[in-house]
């Protein structure tokens, strides 16, 4: 072996050493660095740090982005459900459906308006809410009688819209709001509609792992009424109208001018983004279907690919071999969110939700970013392969 020939071994040697994260928003940084930076440094300059002239810019960006007729950009996901909920009136005695199987800010989201959620299960193959369940939860709290049906928070699961024509059918036939939790979802579609404009009123987060994130916290609303956008942002400054009146109690729910200019940077960045992760997670399908359940798909969708999920009854042992390799894996989520403590009261105990139970013990989150090389890809499928050849 001549010299330059180990040289080139020791570096592939040393590669295969090399952590993989899960998600790389540092790496996505010195990718868009000179774009980022530059919208950083003007805001800077500007010096309008608190409703600058960028928060409208990527207000006006994200509905030509997605078709919404307004957007309303504020500090989190969780914030732009509560106050989607306020603005038409939801508290206490209402009934708020939501999808067992999320992160537990949709509900939590429900609980902080005073509302109850109600859990309902998911779809096997999507991992997205049940509509036949959702019908069944709401004949259910119709028949108790105590509380009243408002609302239904589908989930955008790891990034594939949720099957919304099916849900504002049981919708439209118990006359409650659709309000799309979309916080994984930006960039996605369902039949050639995107995320944004599948439901009357759409939430997003920024939160930094997110298919369109942030460098901090940050969401945003997106609604096709005009009307009701003006009212969100009432609700978002204190209550004060445009004379600076408070006319209602409002809160202070403000998108940091400073991350609107950095979402600004990365916007026109998704689209490739998105390709770039499906590209991958098609890779991942080819090679792995034949021993894992692959990542939930639905026809007619783009999904966003948030993440790219397996089942498998050996997810743990999976995990363990990637965790030897230094590669990150997690599970999204390992408890379902009606057997959290803080959500207990509001479910009914172990069992009442078979799918969500069940997904939660097999789930398992590989990486999948826009900035991963053929070679870590590669070292993915071989320590979920080596896992469960032995
Ligand atoms: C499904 C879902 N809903 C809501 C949220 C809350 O978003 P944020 O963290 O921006 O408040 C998240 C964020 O993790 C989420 O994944």
């Amino acid at each position: 072996m001549s010299a330059s020939d180990s040289a080139a071994a020791a570096a592939a040697a040393a590669h295969t050493d090399d952590p993989i994260a899960l998600f790389d928003p540092r790496g996505q940084y010195l990718r868009l660095q000179a774009d980022i930076d530059a919208r950083v440094a003007a805001v800077l300059a500007h010096g309008a740090y608190v409703n600058g002239p960028e928060v409208g810019e990527l207000e006006d960006a994200l509905c030509r982005w997605t078709g919404a007729a307004a957007c309303v950009a504020c500090a989190n996901g969780t914030d732009a459900l509560v106050m989607s909920m306020l603005a038409h009136g939801i508290g206490p005695g209402d009934a708020v459906f939501v999808p067992a199987f999320t992160y537990v800010a949709t509900a939590g989201a429900v609980r902080l308006t005073g509302a109850t959620p109600v859990f309902c299960d998911v779809l096997e193959a999507t991992a997205n809410l049940d509509p036949a369940d959702l019908d069944r939860q709401i004949a259910r709290v119709r028949k108790a009688g105590e509380l009243t049906p408002r609302a239904v928070l589908p989930v955008d699961l790891y990034g594939l819209p949720a099957d919304y024509a099916r849900i504002h059918e049981v919708v439209l036939a118990n006359r409650l709001l659709v309000i799309a939790d979309a916080a994984q979802s930006m960039g996605a579609a369902r039949d050639g509609v995107p995320a944004g404009a599948l439901a009357r009123m759409t939430c997003v987060s920024f939160f930094p792992t997110k298919p369109l994130g942030c460098a901090g916290d940050g969401g945003a609303i997106l609604t096709q009424d005009a009307e009701l956008a003006q009212r969100l942002r009432v609700l978002r400054t204190h209550g004060t109208d445009a004379s600076r009146t408070a006319v209602e109690l409002g809160m202070n729910n403000r998108l940091d001018t400073l991350q609107a200019a950095i979402l600004l940077a990365k916007l026109s960045h998704l689209a490739p983004e998105r390709q770039e992760r499906e590209r991958l997670a098609e890779r991942y399908d080819a090679d792995l279907a034949e021993i894992v359940d692959p990542a939930p798909r639905d026809s007619g969708c783009d999904s966003a690919w948030a993440l790219y999920t397996i089942r498998s009854g050996r997810r743990d042992a999976i995990q363990r071999s990637l965790s030897d390799r230094r590669i990150a894996a997690a599970v999204y989520y390992t408890v379902p969110v009606h057997l959290h403590p803080a959500y207990r009261a509001f479910g009914n105990g172990p069992g009442s939700l078979p799918v969500s139970e069940r997904l939660a013990e097999r789930v398992l989150s590989l990486p999948l970013t826009a900035e991963m090389t053929q070679v870590q890809a590669d070292r993915v499928v071989q320590a979920v392969r080596d896992a469960l050849s032995g």
